[in-house]
């Protein structure tokens, strides 16, 4: 039950929802996982900057970024699809903060290829840290969620898991099999588990972004050609941003979204309308 709030606490949840949380975003060195892990900071939450091991000086300015508006943070290195590096991850995040309330499992590749030049690497390297890695930390983080249990004064649910998927969740997309298959079993992986954690007070829910303005599709934004094509599959107009996705995430971790589990919210600025039939077909 939402426990009835004074008017002052209930300005303080609107503003800052997450205070006393502990969030892990995965992958958070760079574009979406950067915004979520900042967003989620404003919002009051003690954050785990997990970045791949490569990405070190990055993860080390978003960190910065969060401790320059007052904001705590870690960076910790942890290669999403290696279980051993994930649990130290976990149980570094528990040994600094106690616990850990949210996981947003960002961190994903691209390795697109036409599929008769796909390589099986390719193939395994994106079906790995996509999906394999989103199982792995979703594992940690719903074992330390049972542990615990509801903290009443903090949240009605033991825990959240925002995974992120993609509209290549539903979108088939040629040159991108690994990755839409990916997406796909996102989307599975975060029903199956929305179902079997609910009885814990566990919430799991995705993210659907369209096309967000990143390093991934540098290539579908950074010449005026590239971006008119882009906008032709956008009806809202606009290249989605970074906040967008940040501030959903924040959202769905927190108590606003409490009757929420299993659903995937598509933040896409309308890509998955089927604009093409919006002239009569
Ligand atoms: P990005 O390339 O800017 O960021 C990806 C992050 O994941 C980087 O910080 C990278 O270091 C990290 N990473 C990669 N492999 C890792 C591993 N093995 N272990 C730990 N971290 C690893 O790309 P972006 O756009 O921020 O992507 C984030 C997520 O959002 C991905 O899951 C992607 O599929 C998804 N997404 C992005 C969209 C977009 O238009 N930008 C749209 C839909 C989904
Ligand atoms: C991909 C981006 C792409 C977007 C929309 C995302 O899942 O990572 O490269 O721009 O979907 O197609």
């Amino acid at each position: 039950m939402i426990p009835n709030l004074g008017e002052k606490r209930m300005t303080t949840e609107l503003e800052r929802p997450l205070v006393g949380q502990v969030a892990l975003v995965s992958g958070a060195s760079s574009g979406l996982g950067h915004a979520c892990a900042v967003a989620l900071a404003r919002a009051g939450a003690q954050v785990v900057v997990n970045h791949h091991p490569h990405d070190i000086d990055k993860a080390h300015e978003v960190v910065a970024e969060i401790n320059a508006f007052g904001g705590q943070a870690i960076p910790f290195p942890a290669d999403v699809s290696d279980q051993a590096q994930v649990q130290s991850l976990f149980a570094q995040a528990k040994q600094i903060f106690g616990t850990v309330h949210i996981l947003v499992n960002n961190a994903g590749i691209q390795q697109d290829a036409k599929f008769t030049e796909m390589s099986l690497d390719q193939w395994q390297r994106v079906i790995d840290v996509n999906l394999t890695g989103q199982f792995l930390c979703a594992q940690e983080a719903c074992r330390e969620f049972i542990r615990r249990g509801v903290q009443k004064d903090l949240s009605p649910a033991a825990g959240k898991i925002i995974c992120m998927s993609s509209v290549h969740q539903a979108i088939p997309w040629a040159g991108h099999v690994n990755y839409s298959a990916s997406k796909g079993g996102v989307m599975m992986l975060m029903e199956s588990l929305a179902q079997e954690m609910a009885p814990h007070r566990i919430r799991v829910n995705a993210i659907a972004p369209g096309a967000v303005r990143t390093p991934i599709n540098r290539d579908a934004w950074d010449t005026p050609e590239a971006l008119n094509k882009l906008l032709t599959l956008i009806p809202y107009g606009r290249i989605g941003e970074p906040d967008d996705i940040g501030r959903a995430a924040v959202w769905l971790a927190s108590d606003a979204s409490d009757y929420i589990t299993g659903t995937t919210l598509v933040v896409d600025g309308g890509m998955m309308l089927y604009s093409a039939f919006n002239n009569n077909g």
